[in-house]
């Protein structure tokens, strides 16, 4: 099916998704982000993460969700700031973050305990400590973490449905657009194909009593496409594949290049995506795998994404300022 026209997209997003009350401040704050750290000699880039949330009713208790636990983008975002990048961290409410990632399956009070005193008597508790052996790392991280959050390196923001992710990344685009070719989009959000628009939504819960329930949903614009071509069209843009059949991954990986004319797709099958994913590029196409010694030694499969895509933004750079 013909792509609808940049401009059908534009007032698509306006008429049909309800836009999120702050979108002009977050967008304010996303541009002086990227003019502070660009001055500052460093490239920028725009992560976006987690699933997107397809309400079924206005007033919603029932929703569509894709699945994204936040992971890629959590750590990649790590990835980026240690290669010198300052990073817009576009995420779904409550997905994983950033440093705090490597804590989520620790019970926050099995990693705390009391030192001094008589171990939780009313008045003479003692002093809680972090008990090292549940938290083994945690200076660590907890010293980068605040080295990141001294340098403003990470501005994070937060969606929650489908909405709010595309008038958000507009707002993101546009922001960047200001600092060219430093810019790069990571689109790592698994971000729904269906909606229904404002105009067709019930707006109380949908009733059991009607019996089953029968849904009509319309296709989501492809957003990539006025982002490469209108909104930033001088920065480095990568999309993510995602795909439950390796049969066809590459194939659609490539369409998806020469449809949006974009630098670099991440091909990634759903079960194997922790260890192998191919960095697609119009040139080339190269295979990231982590090896068993690999997963001994912790090397996630972000540092490989990472540092395959900041050389090639590099080279990119390099290029547009010669032509
Ligand atoms: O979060 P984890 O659990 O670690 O998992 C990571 C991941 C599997 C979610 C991630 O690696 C990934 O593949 N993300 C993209 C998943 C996806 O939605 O693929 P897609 O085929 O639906 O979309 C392809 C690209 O088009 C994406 O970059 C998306 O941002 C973009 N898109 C999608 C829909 C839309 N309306 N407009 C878009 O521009």
């Amino acid at each position: 099916m013909a792509e609808p026209r940049i401009s059908s997209i534009d007032g698509k997003l306006a008429e049909e998704f309800a836009v999120p009350s702050h979108v002009e401040e977050v967008k304010e704050k996303m541009a002086t982000f990227a003019s502070f750290h660009a001055e500052a000699g460093r490239k920028v880039v725009l992560i976006t993460s987690g699933g997107t949330k397809v309400p079924l009713e206005s007033r919603t208790v029932r929703f569509l969700d894709n699945f994204s636990s936040g992971r890629r983008g959590a750590s990649s975002a790590e990835y980026f700031i240690d290669s010198g990048y300052a990073v817009i961290f576009l995420h779904r409410h409550r997905s994983l973050y950033p440093y705090t990632r490597m804590f989520l399956t620790i019970n926050m009070l099995d990693a705390l305990e009391f030192q001094g005193g008589d171990g939780g008597a009313p008045g003479n508790a003692g002093e809680v400590v972090v008990n090292q052996q549940v938290l083994p790392n945690i200076a660590q991280v907890l010293k980068r973490y605040h080295e990141v959050k001294e340098g403003r390196l990470l501005l994070p923001i937060e969606f929650n449905t489908l909405s709010e992710y595309l008038h958000l990344l507009k707002a993101a685009a546009q922001a960047l657009s200001t600092i060219g070719t430093k810019a790069m989009f990571y689109l790592a959000a698994a971000v729904s194909d269906f909606y229904i628009p404002a105009s067709e939504m019930p707006e109380h819960k949908i009733q059991s009593s009607n019996g089953p329930l029968q849904l009509s949903m319309k296709m989501v614009p492809k957003i990539l496409s006025p982002l490469v071509k209108d909104w930033a069209p001088h920065a480095f843009v990568t999309s993510f594949k995602l795909e439950t059949d390796a049969t066809i991954l590459l194939d659609k990986a490539r369409r998806a290049l020469e449809t949006y004319r974009h630098q670099a797709v991440v091909a990634n099958v759903l079960d194997s995506r922790r260890g192998y994913v191919v960095v697609v590029t119009p040139e080339s196409q190269a295979e990231l795998i982590l090896t068993e010694e690999d997963v001994k030694n912790e090397v996630e499969i972000e540092a490989r994404i990472v540092s395959n895509l900041t050389s090639a933004h590099k080279k990119f750079i390099t290029q547009q300022v010669v032509l």
